[in-house]
């Protein structure tokens, strides 16, 4: 198996995209800690679902928001398993309205949690990754970081733009430690946060994807996995877009 026995964390993985990938990891062997701010009876539930109860995943309800929170999830990964060899910064949020209704409530949301929340994981994860020699990361970002808002979400598509604006900072600052940093950029995945859109726009939006479909989150996994194997050891500050054709660049 490609992963076996690798220590992955995925934050925001109880559903959607970040539960595909943390699955994908699982089947290929890996020890995955799965981060995310759902409930304890979630998570509990999912160590009963493969391929999730298989005795090497753990959970850990964090708020990748908070600094102190993701200083202590990391230095129990350390504890426990020793060591961290990919980090996948998966966990986002959306708050949709107008550039003329947007409250700064919703912009602090939006930005404390996909900007400041990657940050934090990146900065802690990037010294246990010196310290051990080597390390993968992993951003998801989105094609909003590219085209601004394409989803009513004023403040969504900068914090994304600022991510991909991070993996080339860090991909270029801890390049001489043997770790990678990359991006996944999806568009129009079929998940919770996509389920919000009404019937008219989910067809406009599946018109102009060249593909004439909705990505599968299992399709975002694919290149994530791919930024994590081996076959990527010499990609580093790429953003791979996962987008059906929609935006080619
Ligand atoms: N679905 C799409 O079409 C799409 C398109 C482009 C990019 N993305 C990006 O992909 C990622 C996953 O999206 P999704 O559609 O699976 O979303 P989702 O809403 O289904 O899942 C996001 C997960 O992140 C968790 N989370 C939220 N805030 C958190 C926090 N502070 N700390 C830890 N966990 C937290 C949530 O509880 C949830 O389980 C996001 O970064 C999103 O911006 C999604």
């Amino acid at each position: 198996m490609e992963f076996e026995n690798r220590v992955v964390l995925v934050t925001g993985a109880a559903r959607g995209i970040g539960r595909a990938i943390a699955a994908a990891f699982a089947l290929e062997g890996a020890r995955v800690v799965v981060n995310d701010i759902c409930s304890e009876k979630s998570l509990a539930a999912m160590l009963h679902t493969p391929p999730f109860d298989n005795g090497r995943t753990r959970t850990m309800r964090v708020d990748i928001g908070d600094l102190a929170e993701v200083e202590r999830m990391f230095g129990e990964v350390e504890s426990v398993e020793n060591r961290l060899d990919i980090l996948v910064n998966n966990a986002g949020i959306i708050r949709r309205g107008s550039v003329e209704t947007v409250t700064e409530q919703e912009w602090d949301d939006v930005i404390r949690v996909n900007l400041k929340g990657t940050f934090n994981c990146l900065t802690v994860a990037a010294r246990m990754m010196i310290r051990q020699g080597h390390g993968k990361m992993i951003n998801i970002s989105s094609v909003a970081a590219k085209l601004g808002d394409i989803t009513s979400a004023p403040g969504y598509g900068p914090s994304k733009a600022a991510i991909d604006a991070l993996t080339k900072t860090f991909a270029r600052q801890l390049a001489s430690h043997g770790i990678t940093v990359n991006g996944v950029a999806p568009h129009a995945i079929e998940t919770e946060m996509s389920a919000e859109w009404p019937e008219e726009k989910r067809r406009a939006i599946v018109d102009a994807i060249p593909l004439k479909r909705l990505g599968r989150p299992e399709e975002v996994a694919g290149a994530a996995l791919f930024l994590a194997s081996d076959k990527a050891d010499f990609i580093t500050g790429e953003i791979i877009d996962v987008n059906g054709g929609f935006l080619m660049d």
